[in-house]
């Protein structure tokens, strides 16, 4: 299921919770479809990240390639590619706060530069801002994608952290949405005090800045919205467990999903016991089907890709490509 629903999708999100196997999943995906002659980028938005470990290479914030599709092209090109890269939401927070200092201090009078420069400061620590500067990056990384890749894998973090990211470009958008008109409102004003003599070319030009910068944030969550709530574009992929409380968990976020209106692609049931293994796995195996069979009852309109338990460490593209045959 979930390698025909890549092949047809521009970006696919793999949530759950930790440990049940997203970043095994997504990234068997992504080799996947790279092989298969695609420009693929994987991200991990997950704190905890472990692309790099399952890679046995160093991933970091940058953009690095993982693989090399084969075969190649005859006049020398790759034929598909794997890049990857893990969000540090430290430096991604850093980069945003230089980014709104560096706008505040050209847009603000200058000897409030030490007002601008406190505020950020206390924002660095304040909720909700290193969700809002991974949001940005996300945004920003479906953007890259959309234009240098077929595909982008996202690795994101456990379920209630995930949907309540895929939330916030609607609330940062009505945000920016109301800072803009009530810059309608004061230039409206402006004008009037321009005319009046009361207001310099300077203040006019700000007013303008201020507008601009603005508005490339409100499109950027916007195409980030469309793009998330576009059924022929992107995808979220529940990744759980064959166990009682990921099963109800699973449930709550698919029905989050629904709600805000992302479309649900898939399940993936990991690490499913196999049959006829001894004892205890058979036991196992049974205690399982109970909990798929509430799964069925509650979610059963949505495809699913069983994947058994694997004897081996899944480390390194062989691994990974003998998982994707369950895909
Ligand atoms: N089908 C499987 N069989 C055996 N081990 C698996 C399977 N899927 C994942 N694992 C192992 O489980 C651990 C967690 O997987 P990982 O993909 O890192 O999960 P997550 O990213 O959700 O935290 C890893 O050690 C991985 O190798
Ligand atoms: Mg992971």
């Amino acid at each position: 299921m979930l390698l025909d629903l890549a092949a047809r999708r521009r970006v696919l999100f793999c949530g759950g919770k930790g440990g049940v196997g997203k970043t095994s999943i997504a990234s068997a995906t992504a080799l996947a479809r790279a092989r298969a002659g695609r420009r693929v980028l994987v991200v991990s938005t997950d704190p905890a990240h472990n692309l790099g470990h399952l890679w046995q290479r160093t991933v970091g914030d940058d953009v690095v390639r993982l693989a090399e599709g084969v075969p190649a092209h005859d006049d020398g090109t790759p034929a598909g590619y794997l890049d990857g890269v893990e969000v540090d939401p430290e430096r991604t927070t850093a980069a945003h706060l230089t980014a709104v200092r560096a706008t505040l201090r050209r847009l603000m009078p200058e000897h409030l530069g030490g007002e601008v420069d406190r505020h950020l400061d206390l924002a660095r620590d304040a909720p909700g801002m290193h969700e809002a500067a991974v949001l940005e990056r996300v945004a920003d990384l479906v953007e890259v994608g959309l234009t240098r890749y077929d595909l982008v894998v996202f690795d994101t973090a456990p379920s209630g952290h995930t949907a309540r990211l895929l939330s916030l470009p609607e609330t940062m958008g009505a945000w920016t949405d109301g800072l803009l008109r009530r810059r309608d409102r004061s230039e409206r004003f402006g004008a009037a005090a321009q005319m009046l003599g009361g207001r310099g070319e300077a203040e006019a030009g700000r007013d303008a800045e201020i507008r601009s910068v603005l508005t490339r944030r409100r499109d950027r969550f916007a195409l980030l919205r469309e793009v998330l709530t576009d059924p022929a574009r992107s995808a979220f992929v529940a990744v759980l467990a064959a166990e009682r409380l990921p099963v109800l968990e699973t449930v709550e976020l698919v029905a989050q999903l629904e709600k805000l209106q992302v479309p649900v692609g898939g399940l993936v049931v990991n690490k499913r016991s196999p049959a006829g293994a001894g004892p205890l796995l058979d036991a196992r195996r049974a205690t399982e089907a109970e909990h798929l069979a509430t799964l069925g009852d509650r979610l059963g309109h949505l495809p699913l890709d069983e994947v058994p338990l694997l004897p081996d460490d899944l480390v390194g593209p062989e691994a990974l490509a003998r998982l994707a045959t369950y895909l």
